[in-house]
């Protein structure tokens, strides 16, 4: 399909109206430099990153079509592929936990005795959860725990007592209401510990808002039964090593941040999340398992943090994060954390049974020639053409490409 028949298709799959379509085709038109502007400080331009879709997507028996803002060749095609996969066998089982977000007052120099102060925090736990709940409408403290730490870097500044206010952030990321709320109790907390209130901020490892998700992959559609056997090698490598968890953990990301972003999430925040939780056991492990069902198909699944909304945030006021979850057709943010850890499931499949099988490169390459070909100055059809000729003479390189170009546009002169 070329772009307007991909619109085309859109339109109808996700009920988008003409106004959404002109959005994607046009974005310049609903976000310019005012309004980045608005957004952060020293604005000087904006940074445009392609928009596409990946198809196939049936998570718990929805089909989805998913919108990834992603700049990097084969990431779109591997998802829709691995997508493709899993609907054999079902499609993708999610779960997501309730909204429940960490927010931290950190208290320093008590001068109460830390179990002391422990106690007179619990004692007032409904005051301060009252207080906390006191400027907020639809994001709610539920709970609020105490621990006590101790310094263990360098400085050794002692011992400290963190309060935990643990809050139901709904259908939104939250950062903003938990951040508001931590403030809001900070004061309290000192007078009833005698302590200094430091730090007063949200937890981004969201340990009680996992998603969970899951799927078979039939041995044939994988490449056969020597497949599925090469894929449990790249899933021990991963869950064994460091260096190699890392990469396999960044090939999952390429699923979950290309959503996150065409959706308007705080990436950041999951990556650093994604990551800790990828090291609870003490290692840096592979974030997906891996394993071979009884009938020898191959069975993922992925679980970590996921803070993410549907209201609120960049979600809410940019005009393309909104068409993007348009295009999703989520109510909540429990489903869009269900969309996310399909993504990067799906994303991890197709990596790792690439590397195990014919290697990345290939297809990789293929894609990146059309770059190539566009860099030489190619235009139009001729790059289509161009990219084909060097993936298939092997010789996916800036020079050839410029070569080609040149043979060809001397002939079509002639
Ligand atoms: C590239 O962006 C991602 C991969 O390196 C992931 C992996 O190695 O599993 C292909």
């Amino acid at each position: 399909m070329n772009q307007q028949q991909r619109l085309h298709y859109l339109k109808k799959a996700a009920a988008l109206s003409n106004r959404d379509i002109t959005i994607i085709h046009d974005p310049l038109s609903v976000f310019n430099f005012d309004d980045a502007n608005r957004m952060i400080e020293n604005a000087i331009g904006m940074l445009v990153l392609p928009l596409g879709i990946a198809t196939n997507f049936v998570i718990n028996g929805k089909e989805y079509v998913l919108p990834m803002a992603i700049e990097e060749p084969s990431v779109i095609a591997a998802s829709s592929k691995a997508a493709k996969i899993a609907k054999i066998k079902g499609g993708f089982t999610a779960k997501a936990d309730r909204s429940l977000m960490i927010g931290q007052v950190q208290l320093v120099s008590l001068s109460t005795p830390l179990e002391a102060a422990k106690e007179n925090i619990l004692v007032n736990k409904e005051d301060l959860l009252h207080l906390a709940n006191s400027k907020s409408k639809s994001v709610i403290a539920k709970d609020l725990e105490v621990r006590g730490i101790q310094d263990k870097s360098q400085n050794t500044m002692g011992e400290m007592l963190i309060v935990e206010l643990i809050i139901d952030t709904q259908d939104a990321m939250g950062a903003n209401a938990i951040n508001t709320m931590c403030e809001t109790i900070a004061p309290r907390t000192e007078e009833l510990t005698g302590g200094k209130a430091i730090l007063k901020i949200l937890s981004n490892y969201a340990t009680r808002r996992l998603v969970r998700c899951k799927a078979v992959f039939d041995k044939s559609e994988l490449g056969g039964e020597h497949i599925v056997k090469r894929i449990l090698y790249a899933y021990a490598f991963a869950y064994s090593d460091i260096y190699r968890a890392v990469t396999h953990n960044k090939g999952i990301m390429n699923g979950i941040d290309a959503v996150a972003l065409a959706t308007g999430q705080d990436f950041r925040a999951i990556e650093a999340g994604a990551h800790a939780y990828a090291a609870r056991d003490g290692t840096y492990r592979s974030l997906t398992r891996w394993y071979k069902t009884k009938e020898g198909d191959l069975a993922g699944e992925i679980e970590l943090p996921m803070s993410v909304g549907t209201v609120g945030g960049i979600a809410s006021v940019h005009p393309i994060a909104k068409v993007a979850l348009k295009i999703l057709g989520i109510k909540t943010s429990q489903e869009l954390a269900m969309v996310l850890s399909a993504s990067g499931l799906a994303q991890n499949l197709a990596a790792i049974r690439a590397l195990a099988s014919e290697g990345i490169q290939r297809g990789h390459m293929k894609l990146h020639a059309r770059n190539i070909a566009a860099m030489a100055g190619a235009k139009g059809d001729l790059i289509d053409i161009i990219a084909n000729r060097i993936a298939e003479e092997n010789s996916i390189n800036i020079n050839r490409a410029k070569e080609i170009l040149k043979s060809l546009l001397s002939k079509t002169k002639q």
